[in-house]
């Protein structure tokens, strides 16, 4: 009876999936728009929405009340991506799979699509949200989106990354690194995805604890798949990392060390979930996983 109603990952993306392209219409100039869509819709993995409906149901709360801030948090993720691959930052040729934004559309093109879903997304926030949902939890979430795009976060991270190109930093410089690109995008996703859910504030810090864990143990893999996949396996161009001069985990610990790292930080993250009765098969998996991901 329960395995009937029961949501797995897929069933989450397919609404994600859907949503998406429900929610970024093609309009005048369609050129931006067209390529808004390029990017958000070509099949990423779509871990941070799943995170954040996954997280609101685990509280008991009404997951498709998070479905608009879980497509916005897709499009921010989609948003650093297209900057991210721009020659001014990793110069990068391949994402998902498909040739980059700027590679389509060329660069101007490709800076303003991602301005245009950063400014995007909360709109869908706001105007997507059920009338049911408490101005005062949609204004929460709006604040925990708009504090994780910006330069105290994500973008702190992202140039922190850049600067850091070709020189030696030490392991806090690393870990504040990792934790603003990447675990600020997974803390986000889980707090909006509780917050709609009803947490109370020790599941808030739980729920922040896990997903802290996981964007950095996420991103060590990233640093990994870099040096050991390849192009067709992770829908983007391996050895970067090197070439660009990133410090990684990889370049500061080795490939070994970093994934005795990943490794425990895999467990801890299991570890909260159980000692504060979060009990997801879908978050425990995730977290079980992240080494097995091959993109
Ligand atoms: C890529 O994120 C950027 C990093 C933080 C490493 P993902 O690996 O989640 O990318 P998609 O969304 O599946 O393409
Ligand atoms: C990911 O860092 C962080 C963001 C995109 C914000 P990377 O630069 O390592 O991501 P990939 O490897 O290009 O996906
Ligand atoms: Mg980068
Ligand atoms: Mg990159
Ligand atoms: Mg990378």
């Amino acid at each position: 009876m329960q395995e009937k109603t029961k949501i797995v990952f897929e069933d989450y993306k397919k609404i994600i999936e859907q949503k998406l392209d429900e929610y970024i219409p093609v309009k005048y100039p369609e050129e931006i728009w067209e390529s808004m869509r390029y990017s958000v819709l070509a099949g990423g993995k779509r871990l941070r929405p799943v995170l954040c409906l996954e997280t609101c149901k685990v509280l008991s709360g009404d997951y498709t009340q998070a479905i608009p801030t879980a497509c916005a948090i897709e499009m921010l993720h989609s948003q650093s991506l297209i900057h991210d691959d721009l020659p001014c930052m990793d110069n990068d040729d391949y994402r998902r799979g498909k040739p980059t934004n700027h590679k389509v559309f060329g660069e101007s093109t490709a800076v303003l699509a991602g301005d245009a879903l950063l400014s995007f997304a909360p709109q869908i926030i706001i105007q997507k949200t059920p009338k049911t949902v408490p101005e005062q939890s949609i204004l929460r979430v709006l604040e925990e989106f708009l504090v994780s795009a910006g330069a105290e976060k994500l973008i702190a991270g992202q140039v922190v990354d850049i600067a850091s190109e070709g020189k030696q930093i030490d392991k806090q410089t690393l870990n504040f690194i990792h934790d603003n690109k990447t675990a600020a995008l997974f803390k986000l996703s889980l707090r909006t995805g509780a917050i709609l859910g009803g947490a109370d504030e020790n599941k808030l810090k739980a729920l922040t604890d896990y997903a802290e864990k996981l964007g950095l143990a996420f991103q060590i893999m990233d640093d990994i798949l870099d040096v050991t996949s390849t192009l067709e396996e992770l829908g983007k161009t391996p050895g970067k990392d090197e070439k660009e001069g990133k410090v990684t985990y990889i370049s500061f610990y080795g490939l070994e060390e970093s994934k005795k790292q990943l490794s425990s930080l895999c467990s801890e993250a299991c570890d909260i979930l159980e000692k504060n009765n979060i009990d997801s098969d879908i978050l425990k998996e995730i977290a079980k996983n992240i080494s097995e991901r091959v993109n």
